[in-house]
């Protein structure tokens, strides 16, 4: 039988190049984003394997809404790529916005949380399932200005990990991807709304990790033998350590 997947933050970035990589490894993808004309015209290109779905993760409303239009697809989900997420703003926790925290505090987490909870009792049912969650370095790390971004990210990182203690005596899988720099994304147009100059300077240097190399991180989680989980895999430029702000050198 088909796989299926479900990827959220389909309409760009990481999870548009995830949605790619699932397709050519013969995953049925239904993909999702509150853009739904860019996942419509990635449809045209992709073909009919290629579902689109609207769905605000920070509507419990939407994702409701979002699984109940998939006509019994959501029962049927092989693989859920919770990717879905941003960060806004890089202001010291003295200065930033309250309803920046709140964005990510909704969608990067309670969206997240939301949509799995409502996706696992048909994974234990059927004893069969794959969560790959995207967390950050930024989860582990911290960094100046990551205050609420960052928390967010340990969260996703703890959840993941306590999930899979739940799930134990079962066959689902659950695995935490923690990316550092990544460049080519909307991430920092987003994190910056829209400071492109921010923007360049965030990866001058950088040789940052490209979305390609996080689609093949998850087929490759994703094509390990059922006995095997990948608890957390974290990835960085080699020109990203440790340190509270990159140095790179060309
Ligand atoms: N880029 C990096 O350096 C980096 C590093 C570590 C971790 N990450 C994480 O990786 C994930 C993807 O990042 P990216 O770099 O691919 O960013 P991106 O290019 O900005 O893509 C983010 C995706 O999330 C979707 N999204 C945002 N808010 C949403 C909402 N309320 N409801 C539904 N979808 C929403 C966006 O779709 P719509 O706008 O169409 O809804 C978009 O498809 C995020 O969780 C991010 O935190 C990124």
């Amino acid at each position: 039988m088909i796989k299926r997947a479900l990827v959220t933050g389909a309409s760009a970035g990481f999870g548009e190049a995830i949605c790619r990589q699932l397709l050519a490894d013969g995953y049925q993808v239904i993909g999702a984003a509150r853009r739904l004309e860019k996942l419509q015209s990635l449809q045209k290109e992709l073909g009919d394997n290629f579902i689109p779905v609207q769905m605000d993760m920070r509507s419990t409303q939407s994702i409701d809404q979002a699984l109940a239009s998939l006509e019994g697809r959501e029962n049927q989900i092989d693989l859920l790529v919770n990717n879905a997420g941003l960060a806004l703003g890089l202001d010291k926790a003295n200065q930033a916005d309250f309803r920046d925290w709140l964005t990510m505090i909704e969608t990067n987490i309670i969206g997240l949380t939301y949509l799995t909870r409502q996706l696992l009792p048909s994974m234990v049912e059927r004893n069969s399932g794959l969560i790959i969650n995207m967390g950050s370095t930024a989860g582990t790390v911290p960094y100046p200005g990551a205050n609420v971004y960052g928390s967010t990210k340990a969260f996703v990182k703890q959840f993941s990990l306590n999930l899979r203690a739940d799930l134990a005596g079962t066959k689902i899988r659950v695995t935490n991807i923690e990316p550092g720099l990544c460049e080519g994304t909307e991430f920092s147009t987003v994190r910056f709304k829209g400071d492109e100059e921010r923007v360049a300077q965030t990866y001058a240097g950088a040789h940052a990790i490209q979305a390609v190399d996080i689609a093949n991180t998850v087929s490759w989680i994703a094509s390990q033998p059922e006995h095997l989980n990948i608890n957390r895999i974290e990835i960085m430029p080699v020109s990203q350590t440790f340190g509270p702000q990159p140095v790179f050198r060309d």
